[in-house]
């Protein structure tokens, strides 16, 4: 039975409206280890990709809060990996655009700072790639690709664009494929390959 002050009678719990309020702000602070562990969770459900979109959602919908909890590493990071989910923290540099590729798995992309434009592309009549659509995320915003997906990300903004993203699988053990948008090759996504198709905005206006 709970009295009017907020006890409950048992002296174990204030309910009383300050304390409420408190407990409610500690609440939304957002804590990687705990955003790491629910999204472990959603990776498992049968609706997996619209359970880790809506934790993504939550995490970006404050942008400075997500900003304050990753910190700023100023590189990628992988914060979990396992054979349901890959959990990155990612860091693009302005005006620098990774290289197209695939991921072979589902992947969903939230952006807490930074503006940057994500480039997809299919198949070309020469056996190569072409660029077909383009989406501009900022902070706050969601974006899911599937597995068969081929995109490349530009940080458009002036300083770094940084997201928190996640695959439905072990991203670093998948046979995935880089693509050089030139010359519509395919090749290994391997660090070599990566580092040497890395390049500067070749899709920028103005
Ligand atoms: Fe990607």
């Amino acid at each position: 039975m709970t009295s009017n002050n907020g006890w409950t009678g048992k002296g174990a719990l204030w309910l009383g409206a300050t304390g409420y309020l408190e407990i409610a702000a500690m609440a939304q602070e957002l804590n990687v280890q705990d955003i790491i562990a629910r999204l472990r969770v959603a990776a498992t459900q049968d609706d997996a990709t619209k359970a880790v979109r809506a934790i993504v959602e939550e995490v970006v919908a404050d942008p400075e809060s997500a900003a304050h909890a990753f910190g700023d590493p100023g590189e990628d990071v992988i914060l979990y990996e396992d054979e349901t989910v890959s959990i990155w923290y990612t860091h693009f540099h302005p005006a620098m655009a990774v290289p197209a590729h695939d991921h072979q798995l589902s992947a969903c992309i939230g952006v807490f700072h930074g503006r940057e434009r994500n480039d997809l592309f299919e198949a070309g009549p020469d056996g190569g790639i072409r660029k077909s659509s383009e989406v501009f995320l900022e902070p706050g915003d969601v974006f899911a690709i599937g597995p068969k997906a081929i995109h490349s990300v530009a940080c458009v903004s002036e300083g770094p664009c940084n997201g928190l993203h996640v695959y439905l699988g072990n991203l670093t053990e998948v046979d995935r494929t880089l693509f050089d948008v030139d010359t519509g090759r395919s090749m290994k996504f391997d660090d070599a390959n990566y580092e040497r198709l890395m390049a500067a905005d070749r899709f920028a206006s103005g």
